[in-house]
């Protein structure tokens, strides 16, 4: 087994809030690796402290063998490192091909390059069709694609998605996991964070649970899910509130 990502206890304080306290935990390649929690318990700002838009109070990461620690994000991109956002980063009033051929060019230092994988992250996300258009016209399900077609573009080691599945209706979700899954056996590693079980259940090969900062647990989707913890923090706490 080889570890493509190694986080070692990483700690991010806000002020007051602790919204990660020594999380460690190894990603193995090729793997899709789900994070799951509830709302608050640190997925986002894990995952920007691994893009390098945050700065974790303690800790280090390392990527292939690599301590990126503190590398800037751009230098994390170049390294094989790919984010999808929680909402929308997109340029609304830029047609959907320049989205992903800026991405593309940020990248590649080749224009020509730069064109033909954004013509081939287009195609692979199924948004040929609407390369001209600008992203405000596109469904959430097709600006979903959008923010995969950027991923993908910049040709990734590892990809992180944070909650791909929102406002997704289901047929949706499903096509979104058979990309993921494509991708994956394609060789891309997959971070994916979701706060429902749901879907991650479906693709994720090892997952780990965090709440208010803390890991909980971590292993197969279907061991976690039997883990007294973790049922206490997904259907113990709400009723007691
Ligand atoms: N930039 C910030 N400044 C202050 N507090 C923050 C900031 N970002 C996140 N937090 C807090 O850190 C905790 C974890 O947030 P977040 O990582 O977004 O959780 P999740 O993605 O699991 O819902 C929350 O309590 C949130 O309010
Ligand atoms: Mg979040």
């Amino acid at each position: 087994m080889s570890e493509i990502l190694k986080c070692e206890e990483i700690t991010k304080r806000f002020g007051g809030l602790t919204a990660l306290n020594k999380v460690s935990f190894n990603v193995v390649k090729g793997e899709i690796f789900g994070i799951i929690g509830p709302n608050g318990s640190g997925k986002t700002t894990l995952l920007n402290v691994i893009t390098g838009l945050l700065k974790p109070d303690g800790g280090r990461i390392m990527l292939d063998g690599t301590d990126i620690t503190k590398l800037e994000p751009h230098k994390r991109v170049k390294l094989g490192i790919a984010r999808m956002f929680q909402g929308m980063r997109v340029f609304p009033y830029l047609p959907v091909y320049l989205n992903v051929e800026l991405v593309a060019r940020a990248v590649y230092n080749n224009a020509r390059l730069a064109r033909a994988k954004t013509s081939w992250a287009l195609t692979m996300s199924g948004l040929l069709p609407e390369a001209a258009e600008l992203p405000i016209k596109l469904t959430p399900y097709k600006l979903r694609m959008l923010e995969f077609a950027r991923i993908l573009v910049s040709n990734p080691k590892i990809a992180l998605l944070d909650e791909p599945f929102a406002g997704l209706e289901s047929s949706e979700a499903e096509s979104m996991i058979d990309l993921i899954k494509k991708f994956n056996s394609l060789g891309i590693t997959f971070i994916i964070i979701e706060h429902r079980l749901r879907y991650l259940m479906k693709i994720a090969n090892r997952v780990m649970v965090l709440n208010q900062g803390v890991k909980i647990a971590e292993g197969k989707p279907e061991e976690v899910v039997k883990n007294p913890q973790v049922i206490e923090v997904y259907f113990g706490g709400e009723t007691r509130k």
